[in-house]
């Protein structure tokens, strides 16, 4: 294919995709598939944040996630693909007054139901300026928007990317925009496997985030080249495909919704140890208790768990550091970090292997 069949190409999917969000769907009672509808209950501290929102704005809700991050106090955020706001929304009360939520999108129908509303919600957040913006524009492109390099905090975005006919530019303008240490944190719709063109174009499959999906191993190699070099994955679900004409023709092809977090850090290749421990210190509000990085690593509040060299960086580097306390350096390795490490609680670690003595056998 030659660039300029490319770049046509590339045009159509952005055309179909605003097609569908400006004349095929009013609410998500028109959806076709589940894929864009979350089928679990947001995590609880939510609930109240969500009677705050309009109902219109609920109603025309289209993520597959909850990516809505802790610790977010004062942040500035940028919602790629915020369709009619309800996560702006949401994240406007989790930054608080002093932070500001940015929403992109390119189609204008979502986002003139998305502005209508700033004024409601500001006076049910008792704010006396909106904390939030709504922009037009392409997320491939957030020069477009005015957004400047490494000004963002956190970048959020639910059931977009696999929307893009050029994801790699997406995760690119994700990298360049974030600050130093700023985290994106998204939920998407995953296959298991790379779908044939004729899917990938598909009308409905396109625009219900399905045709679009990303491919684990494509995503693991982008995230890569783009520099976000250790990604996390914070939940899983698997997603089915009810209708019987297009699980015809999806097949055995399995699709999942999949929250993911990565850091603007210069990590290791690999997960090292260097015999580090961290405590939380159950400062995050919201979640006293424990705080969970990912679906491997729970913290319980003051208790020592063993961490590899990467996410020392995160909890030192990012803005979860005011939150956690690091013990250990990188002068000594130890080898690859082994998930068997457990901190005892007086804070001397031992393994599974080391717990047993014997040389040579
Ligand atoms: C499935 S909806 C999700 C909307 C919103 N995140 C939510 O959770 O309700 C997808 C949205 O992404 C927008 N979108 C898709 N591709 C885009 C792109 N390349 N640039 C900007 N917006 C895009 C669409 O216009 C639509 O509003």
């Amino acid at each position: 294919m030659s660039e300029q069949q490319l770049q046509a190409s590339k045009q159509q999917i952005t055309n179909q995709v605003k097609d569908y969000y400006s004349n095929s769907l009013n609410s998500s009672a028109d959806l076709k598939t589940s894929a864009c509808c979350p089928a679990q209950a947001p995590p609880g501290y939510l609930a109240p944040l969500l009677d705050n929102i309009h109902p219109q704005i609920k109603d025309s809700f289209y993520g597959c996630g909850s990516p809505l991050p802790l610790a977010a106090e004062g942040c500035t955020v940028l919602d790629l693909g915020c369709g009619t706001g309800r996560d702006v929304y949401l994240l406007s009360q989790l930054v608080g007054e002093t932070g500001e939520v940015i929403g992109i999108d390119m189609t204008d129908r979502p986002l003139d139901i998305a502005r209508s509303h700033i004024d409601w919600h500001c006076d049910r957040f008792t704010y006396a300026n909106p904390n939030m913006r709504f922009k037009k524009g392409n997320i491939e492109n957030l020069t477009s928007c005015g957004i400047k390099d490494n000004c963002i905090d956190i970048i959020i975005s639910n059931c977009v990317i696999n929307l893009s006919p050029d994801k790699e530019a997406v995760f690119k303008e994700i990298y360049r925009v974030l600050k130093p240490g700023g985290e994106l944190y998204f939920s998407d719709v995953f296959a298991d496997r790379r779908l044939p063109a004729n899917l990938q174009q598909h009308k409905v499959l396109l625009g219900e985030c399905l045709g679009g999906a990303l491919y684990q191993g494509d995503f693991d190699l982008m995230m890569r080249k783009v520099g976000l070099t250790d990604h996390r994955i914070v939940s899983k679900r698997p997603l089915t495909v009810e209708d019987k004409t297009l699980h015809a023709l999806t097949g055995s092809t399995q699709f999942y919704s999949v929250t993911v977090r990565s850091f603007k850090l210069r990590f290791e290749p690999r997960r090292e140890n260097y015999g580090q421990f961290a405590r939380y210190l159950g400062t995050i509000i919201h979640s006293p208790d424990s705080f969970a990085l990912d679906q491997q690593l729970q913290f319980k509040a003051e208790v020592p768990v063993s961490i590899d060299g990467n996410t020392a960086m995160i909890l030192n580097h990012s803005r979860l550091a005011q939150h956690f306390k690091v013990h250990g350096e990188t002068e000594l390795h130890y080898g690859r970090f082994d998930a068997r490490f457990d901190a005892p609680a007086d804070g001397k670690l031992t393994t599974a292997s080391t717990a047993t003595s014997g040389s040579c056998c």
